[in-house]
């Protein structure tokens, strides 16, 4: 007896990195130190004064049991204070927002919430692979849309709308943009949300980067009327160097959050007690937690850059986020031909921009979560190896 999947997940491929993860361990096994560059996963510790919330709160004997769907009160109050004083938003802590176990997984929920078989989505060009790979899981059909370098790698609002935007349902951005580090505008912001008015189309903004080499931090909610057609996730993942605890959340209009908790109440059973105590404590930390992250990340970026000077790649030196991205040189044809020499000869992974979409096809991403030493060593071989 031959026990297949479901059709749904024919079309989802594996995530490109537990390939190429599965391809440096094997590397590693046959002795070659590999340097892994990739992944933007947050190297540095949580505040201090989170850790210990999180020791004290587990020690509790009151605090293991099931919580509820829509997380603590406490949690729901740091989140919408951390969105007053931080974005100058007003969410109502009561209503519209839930707490999530990361904001990859609101991509799913929302998904699973508002989208129909056949129904369209917007899915940018480059961009993080979960859009596309979570449309695929609930059956909707994938339209995408390209960023460009020219337009600062904002959407192209005259090409959108020359598109057959019938049966488009949501649209997903992301700015600060991942892979591209280009920022958001309050215009942007503007013109998504009007787009989506005029369209019925439901905007989602994916949020996570906007305290990492980003002064200015910007939600789509300061546009009057936004709650009426957008959504926004956010995430203690980056900002607060807790990627591994999985807190993010979920903004938007009350009976929004009640569609994505109809969908999110059935699959989980409430997040562990101190992780949310510990969360509020992170989210109710003061700006200089915020620039103390950074001046680390600044350090590093410098040396990102020599990287890319070295390789003979341009790039913008105003991104935000936690990568840069970069342009490779007009003699190189594929960004993975590129990304697998590095890798074979100076044993350093870097992304090549492919896996976001063909838009990225010309250009590499490099992590800024390496230790200054890391990045010096990655300096050194790719020095010493590579002849372009
Ligand atoms: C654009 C984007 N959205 C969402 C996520 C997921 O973050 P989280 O840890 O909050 O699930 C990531 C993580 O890399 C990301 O790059």
């Amino acid at each position: 007896m031959m026990i297949q999947p479901a059709n749904r997940i024919s079309e989802v491929k594996e995530y490109y990195f537990s390939k190429k993860l599965r391809e440096i361990d094997e590397m590693r096994q046959q002795g070659i130190d590999v340097i892994n560059l990739g992944i933007g996963n947050p190297d540095r510790s949580p505040s201090e004064v989170v850790l210990e919330e999180l020791n004290a709160a587990s020690a509790n004997e009151g605090n293991h049991g099931y919580q509820s769907y829509i997380g603590i009160p406490e949690l729901r109050n740091a989140f919408s204070g951390w969105y007053q004083k931080h974005f100058k938003v007003t969410i109502d802590p009561a209503k519209e927002i839930l707490p999530l176990m990361g904001s990859k997984e609101g991509i799913m929920h929302i998904s699973m919430a508002f989208l129909n078989k056949g129904d369209k989505v917007l899915v940018p060009n480059p961009g993080y692979p979960t859009y596309a790979s979570v449309s695929n899981l609930v059956e909707a059909d994938i339209v995408s849309y390209e960023l460009k370098e020219e337009l600062n790698w904002q959407p192209d609002f005259e090409a959108l709308e020359k598109m057959d935007l019938t049966q488009v349902k949501l649209m997903w951005v992301n700015y600060p943009n991942m892979p591209t580090g280009a920022n958001a505008t309050l215009e942007l912001f503007e013109k998504l949300v009007a787009f989506g008015k005029k369209h019925e189309i439901l905007i989602c903004n994916d949020n996570p980067y906007s305290f990492i080499l980003n002064d200015n931090p910007l939600s789509i909610f300061r546009i009057e009327g936004a709650k009426d057609i957008a959504i926004e996730l956010n995430s203690l993942s980056k900002s607060h160097n807790m990627a591994g605890w999985r807190i993010g959340m979920v903004a938007a209009n009350p009976t929004f959050i009640q569609y994505i908790l109809r969908v999110k109440s059935n699959m989980d059973s409430g997040m562990f007690k101190p992780l949310q105590l510990a969360a509020s404590k992170a989210l109710s930390l003061e700006k200089d937690w915020y620039v103390e992250v950074n001046k680390e990340y600044l350090v590093r970026r410098e040396l990102v850059w020599e990287i890319m000077d070295i390789l003979n790649c341009k790039y913008d030196k105003n991104q935000s986020g936690m990568f840069i991205w970069a342009k490779v040189p007009e003699t190189i044809t594929s960004a993975v031909d590129l990304s697998d020499k590095i890798l074979n000869e100076a044993h350093v992974f870097i992304t090549p921009g492919t896996i976001f979409g063909k838009q990225g096809d010309q250009y590499i991403r490099i992590s800024l979560c390496s230790k200054q030493e890391v990045l010096e060593e990655s300096i050194t071989r790719i020095k010493n190896s590579i002849n372009l």
